[in-house]
C-alpha cells in the first residue's frame, strides 16, 4: 500500500505532491524573526498560509506570539490543534457564525476577532449575554487603510464604533487592524515602504485617538510579507502579521525579491512528450493555482509552464533535449495560500529525505 512515511526519500512519493524543503523554510522562519523581533513588535504570523498549527507551533517556538487566521473555521481547527492566542481577522457576522465563535470562546478564551460595524458588535454582544458567560470577547475595530476590502473608515467613524463597543458589557475592545493588502506586491521598494509608512501612520493616528478619548489600545495589528520590515519600525504599531514569507512563491518574488526563498514546490512527472519541445505534466488547475500568473518550473531555465487543465500542464522549451517521459520537476507556485489548500499533506524534507509529514488541516476550512 502506499504509505510514505518519514526516512523515506522523495523519489518514493507519488506526484503531484507538495513538498517543503527545511532548509529553505527554517532559514526564512529565521530571517524572518531575526528582522523584526529586535524592532519589539510582536509577531502574530498569519495562518491563512501553512493552515497547520504543527506549523504555527514551529513559528511560535522560533519567537512568535499567538497567529491569525481569516476564518472562523480555521480558528476552531487551530485551537483544537494547541494555538489558543488566535486573532481571527475576518468579520464575524451572520446567526450561525456568532453562534460558532460564542462556543469557541466558551472553550479557548484567548480568541479574539475584528469588528467594523455597530450591527456586528451589537450582534456578538447579545449573543454572548445570551451564552452565559462572564468575561468579555477581545475585538479590535478593523480600520481602512487603503485597500478598501473590509473596516471602518479611520479618524472619528472608528471613534464612534469605539463609543458604540464601549457601551457593550460582553466585549472588550484591545486594539486596531488595518492591513494594508493594497501595498504588499508593489514592485518599487520605495513606493511600497512610503506608502505603508502613510498607511500606518493613519491606522497609529487613529489608536492615537482613540486613546486621547478614554479608550485603552494596547494592539496595533497590521502588516503582510512585503510590508512588515517597515510596519515593525513605524511609530505606535505593535504588532505584524506576516504569513507568506514562509514558503513564498513566485509573485512576492516578483514584487519583493530574494531574502526570503521559494521553500515550497509541487512535485510533478513528465507523463507524456507529444512532440519535441513540449513535455506534459501531471499538474494542472487542480495542483497549483492561476489567478497570480502560471507556476514556474525550479531550476529549469528557458523551460515555461502553461495548465492544460485540470489534471495537465504543458512544460515548453526552445533548444536543447528538455524533458523526458519520467522525469521529474518541481514547480514553484505563483500564488501560495490557495495553492496549498489544494494538497492534503506537506511532505518536509531535507536534502531529499521526508523528515515529516504535516495534513493541511485547515484545508477547505472557508466558513
Ligand atoms: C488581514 C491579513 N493580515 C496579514 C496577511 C498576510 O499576508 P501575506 O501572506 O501576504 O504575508 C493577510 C493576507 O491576506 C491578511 O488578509
Amino acid at each position: 500500500m502506499y504509505n510514505p512515511q518519514p526516512g523515506d526519500r522523495l523519489e518514493s512519493l507519488d506526484t503531484p505532491s507538495m513538498i517543503v524543503d527545511l532548509d529553505l523554510m527554517e532559514a526564512n522562519i529565521a530571517k524572518l524573526m531575526g528582522r523584526l523581533l529586535p524592532a519589539g513588535v510582536n509577531i502574530r504570523p498569519h495562518l491563512k498560509t501553512t493552515k497547520s498549527p504543527i506549523l504555527a507551533r514551529k513559528l511560535i517556538d522560533a519567537g512568535a506570539k499567538g497567529g491569525c487566521v481569516a476564518k472562523l473555521s480555521e480558528a476552531e481547527v487551530m485551537t483544537a490543534g494547541g494555538i489558543e492566542d488566535i486573532l481571527i481577522t475576518c468579520e464575524v457576522v451572520g446567526p450561525v457564525k456568532v453562534a460558532r465563535l460564542v462556543e469557541l470562546f466558551r472553550q479557548y478564551p484567548a480568541v479574539k476577532t475584528v469588528i467594523d460595524s455597530e450591527v456586528g458588535a451589537s450582534a456578538l454582544d447579545a449573543a454572548l449575554a445570551e451564552s452565559g458567560l462572564k468575561p468579555p470577547l477581545q475585538v479590535l475595530i478593523d480600520v481602512n487603510v487603503g485597500q478598501n476590502r473590509t473596516g471602518v473608515a479611520p479618524g472619528e467613524p472608528a471613534l464612534a464604533l469605539a463609543r458604540h463597543i464601549g457601551g457593550l458589557k460582553y466585549l472588550k475592545l484591545v486594539g486596531v487592524q488595518g492591513y494594508e493588502g493594497h501595498l504588499q506586491h508593489l514592485h518599487d521598494r520605495q513606493e511600497r515602504e512610503g506608502k505603508c509608512r502613510a498607511a500606518m501612520a493613519v491606522l497609529s493616528g487613529t489608536a492615537d485617538l482613540l486613546r486621547r478619548n478614554g479608550f485603552d489600545i494596547p494592539t496595533v495589528t497590521t502588516g503582510g510579507t512585503g510590508t512588515a520590515e517597515f510596519c515593525a519600525t513605524c511609530p505606535g504599531i505593535t504588532e505584524v502579521q506576516p504569513g507568506s514569507f514562509i514558503f513564498m512563491d513566485t509573485d512576492y518574488r516578483n514584487a519583493v525579491g530574494r531574502f526570503y526563498s521559494n521553500s515550497l514546490t509541487i512535485l510533478a512527472t513528465v507523463i507524456s512528450k507529444p512532440e519535441p519541445g513540449r513535455a506534459v505534466i501531471d499538474a494542472g488547475l487542480k495542483s497549483l493555482t492561476t489567478d497570480s500568473g502560471f507556476a514556474e518550473p525550479k531550476d529549469l531555465p528557458g523551460v515555461t509552464y502553461v495548465p492544460n487543465g485540470d489534471e495537465h500542464g504543458s512544460l515548453t522549451w526552445q533548444d536543447g533535449p528538455g524533458l523526458a517521459i519520467g522525469d521529474r520537476v518541481e514547480m514553484i507556485p505563483s500564488h501560495i495560500d490557495p495553492t496549498i489548500n489544494l494538497h492534503d499533506f506537506y511532505y518536509a524534507h531535507r536534502q531529499g529525505v521526508i523528515e515529516e509529514i504535516w495534513p493541511v488541516a485547515t484545508r477547505g476550512k472557508v466558513q
